[in-house]
């Protein structure tokens, strides 16, 4: 069925692409060759004056060229070539002789944003979904459709170098303020202004666009000296953002420079060539398998034959401190929901409703929400000292102190205030749900929600159903975290769960590598150009020490003398080292802002810096400790399948990405050789780095986690 459709009104030839029995509409070689026989006919067209470009999908523009087909290209050429051919398609569009207005309600992003852009005016709506950019960095490759001609002529170097570069999407509103987008209009009203700006353009009208970014923009984007200075910051932010390990951001700077400094012509050719050399890196490959994963995930109810959630409208919170406060504001935030927020002392209460308000007040000042949506959702938060309001909630989380005691008795009163079909979630990180769900009547509505912390930004949300938990409870735990943002994981009911049980051997070889003489900040270095966004050490000063030493006690009592807590550890938390939270920890602190290693540190372990191991020794020790304890878990089930893990490692505490995430890396380093590995450390170091069972087999039977 055709996807492109066209109907002359009024000398307006109203063009609309709808890709039928797809979701969203993406430019495939069938569709390029649908709109090249289009374009032609419409130019030769004499009754038509003008073109207005829309979508037939209910909430989406284009969402970019189609993925699939250059996932399936097999080199540099051809994907050279699949650039270059989009790149005609646009040019043609661009040159057509008739102007063309592009109506965009819905993603406009990747190939589609490059269309719009090859457009003479864009209209778009203000709805929350018009989401407009060009994500392409973060699938490893650059915008090959003429989009990093395009943008930087029409916004300036630095604000298009801003978008491309981290392959950022922005809602319509900061879209129309940068000038992507030339009107903003209610849904309503998208159609007729469109067909209305094609009119008069169609009359000889034409826009008038000032220069962006005003005399700054002038002295920095309008010429080839200044602009000299905006390549060089970008250069250096790319190299600091990426630590080398990403090729598609410095291909992208030097795809726009190109085309600044040489010409269009030359633009486009680099672009096509770079964009063919990207498209076949194994760390695209590795970005465009997380885009599938999590696309997939989407899907998933959180369990076979779940049935669909219950509707959630009315949230509970127990528990009015960092986190459930956290929790609160996020869900107001983002899902719009009623909130109560109960703790035992009404102090407590106000406290935990302003750091709510403050994740809204943040929002409204980054303008992600306006002054009405703030005041309107600001309303949704209330709190009490007792358990009022509970009645009408259809799922309640509980963030109270890490004890089975309290949990319990939380779990006793809250079913005694709720509906008999409202669920109860618990918050803990370190207590299984099957202990917590012993108190309950109502085991089956029982279930964990682990969220990380700050619940605002942490992108994870760890599911872990008790032994009796239902299937609906799952589903509906799933479904609104992820109404939340957060990629939800389902998790088995074991001690750690899967995100602090395979960072925990990671963590306690850090401290091992301390006491060895390694420098803190040495091993954090080391780690972050592995690709992690933090090393070790920091990760522990952002977790909180007393945190991570409690996880560690529960691992320890759970798997023996593997997991043996860090050393060192305890005497910095008795001597009140918290981490970021406490303004020391192994870094100091100055009103939030981390200062640089605190030296006393190692006096208080007890131990000397002295260089201690190579760096290449200190990555394969702790990386291999974290892949044994992931393959080890992933062998108990503790995750449901290869990908689920590899996305919680890399949503939990950022894995690098384009390492695919530790399950799909330590297929890459293959069993046989991480078995070796640990062998190897295991003869040095004792019984910790003894390899499991499953990379064992795995080595034996020449097999991976992914098939
Ligand atoms: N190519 C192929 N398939 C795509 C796609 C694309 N660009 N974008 C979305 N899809 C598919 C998804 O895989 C999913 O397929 P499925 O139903 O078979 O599982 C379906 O469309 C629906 O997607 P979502 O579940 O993600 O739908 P949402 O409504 O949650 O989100 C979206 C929609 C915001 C458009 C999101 O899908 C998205 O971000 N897509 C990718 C956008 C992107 O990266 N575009 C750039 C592409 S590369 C490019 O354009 C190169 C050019 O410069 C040459």
């Amino acid at each position: 069925m055709a996807a492109l459709k066209w109907q002359v009104e009024d000398g307006i030839a109203v063009v609309t692409l709808d890709v039928a029995g797809k979701p969203v509409n993406t430019i495939s070689a069938a569709v390029k060759a649908e709109f090249r026989s289009a374009f032609e006919e419409l130019a030769k067209d004499a009754s038509v004056k003008a073109v207005a470009l829309f979508s037939g999908k209910a909430d989406n523009f284009i969402a970019g060229a189609d993925i699939e087909e250059f996932v399936a290209l097999t080199n540099a050429a051809e994907a050279e070539r699949l650039s270059a051919e989009g790149q005609e398609l646009i040019n043609s569009v661009a040159q057509l002789g008739k102007p063309i207005v592009a109506g965009i309600h819905g993603a406009c992003l990747g190939g589609g944003l490059e269309l719009a852009l090859a457009c003479t005016y864009r209209v778009a709506s203000d709805h929350p979904k018009t989401q407009i950019g060009l994500p392409e960095i973060q699938l490893g490759i650059l915008p090959g459709a003429g989009g990093c001609q395009r943008l930087p002529r029409l916004i300036g170097a630095r604000a298009a170098l801003d978008i491309i570069l981290a392959g950022k999407v922005e809602r319509s509103a900061k879209a129309f303020r940068l000038g992507i987008v030339d009107e903003l209009v209610p849904q309503a009203i998208l159609r007729d202004i469109t067909l209305e700006a094609a009119r008069r353009l169609a009359g000889g009208w034409r826009p008038r666009r000032k220069r962006p970014g005003g005399f700054k923009g002038f002295l920095l984007d309008g010429n080839p000296l200044g602009r000299r200075i905006v390549y060089h910051f970008a250069a250096k932010s790319i190299a600091a953002k990426t630590g080398g390990n990403y090729p598609a951001p410095p291909a992208a700077l030097e795809a726009v420079r190109t085309g600044l400094e040489r010409g269009m012509k030359q633009g486009f050719k680099r672009e096509a060539q770079l964009f063919g050399q990207l498209a076949v890196t194994d760390v695209s490959r590795k970005l465009v398998q997380i885009f599938f994963a999590t696309t997939e995930l989407k899907k998933d109810r959180g369990a076979p034959n779940a049935p669909p959630p219950l509707a959630v409208q009315r949230l509970g919170i127990v528990g009015s401190g960092f986190m459930g406060s956290g929790i609160a504001g996020t869900a107001v935030a983002q899902a719009g929901v009623d909130v109560r927020l109960r703790d035992t002392e009404l102090g407590r209460v106000g406290a935990g409703l302003r750091a709510a308000r403050d994740i809204l007040d943040d929002r409204l000042k980054r303008r992600r929400i306006t002054k009405y949506e703030h005041t309107r959702l600001v309303a949704l938060l209330s709190g009490s000292d007792v358990y009022s309001g509970f009645g009408r909630a259809e799922l309640v989380i509980e963030a109270v102190f890490e004890d089975l005691q309290v949990k319990q008795n939380v779990v006793h009163e809250v079913e005694a205030a709720i509906g008999p079909t409202a669920i109860f979630a618990s918050n803990t990180s370190t207590i299984p749900i099957t202990r917590i769900a012993e108190a309950a009547k109502r085991p089956e509505r029982v279930i964990g929600m682990h969220f990380f912390s700050p619940v605002a930004r942490m992108p994870l949300l760890e599911v872990i159903p008790g032994a009796k938990t239902d299937l609906e409870t799952i589903s509906t735990a799933v479904a609104f975290g992820r109404r939340l943002g957060k990629t939800a994981i389902v998790v088995k009911d074991s001690p750690g769960f899967w995100v602090n049980r395979i960072l925990a051997p990671y963590m306690n070889e850090a401290a091992h590598l301390l006491r060895e003489g390694a420098s803190i900040d040495g091993i954090d270095e080391v780690m972050t150009a592995f690709g992690f966004p933090v090393g070790p050490i920091t990760l522990l000063d952002e977790v909180g020490l007393d945190v991570a030493q409690k996880a560690s006690g529960v691992l320890f009592a759970a798997f023996g003398e593997r997991l043996t807590p860090a050393p060192g550890l305890a005497e910095l938390v008795k001597a009140g080292r918290m981490g970021r939270k406490a303004g020391k920890g192994f870094y100091r602190y100055v009103d939030g802002k981390k200062k640089g290693v605190d030296h006393s540190v190692y006096a208080a372990m007890g131990v000397h810096p002295n260089g201690g191991p190579r760096a290449a020794e200190i990555v394969v020790r702790l990386v291999s400790a974290m892949l044994n304890e992931a393959a080890r878990a992933m062998g108990e089930g503790v995750v449901r399948s290869p990908r689920d893990g590899d996305l919680a490692a890399i949503y939990g505490f950022g894995f690098p990405p384009f390492r695919g995430g530790p399950l799909r890396h330590a297929d890459d380093l293959g069993a046989a050789r991480l078995v070796a590995d640990l062998e190897r450390l295991a003869g040095r170091f004792g019984a910790r780095f003894a390899p499991c069972e499953v990379l064992r087999e795995q080595a034996n039977r020449r097999t991976k986690f992914y098939a």
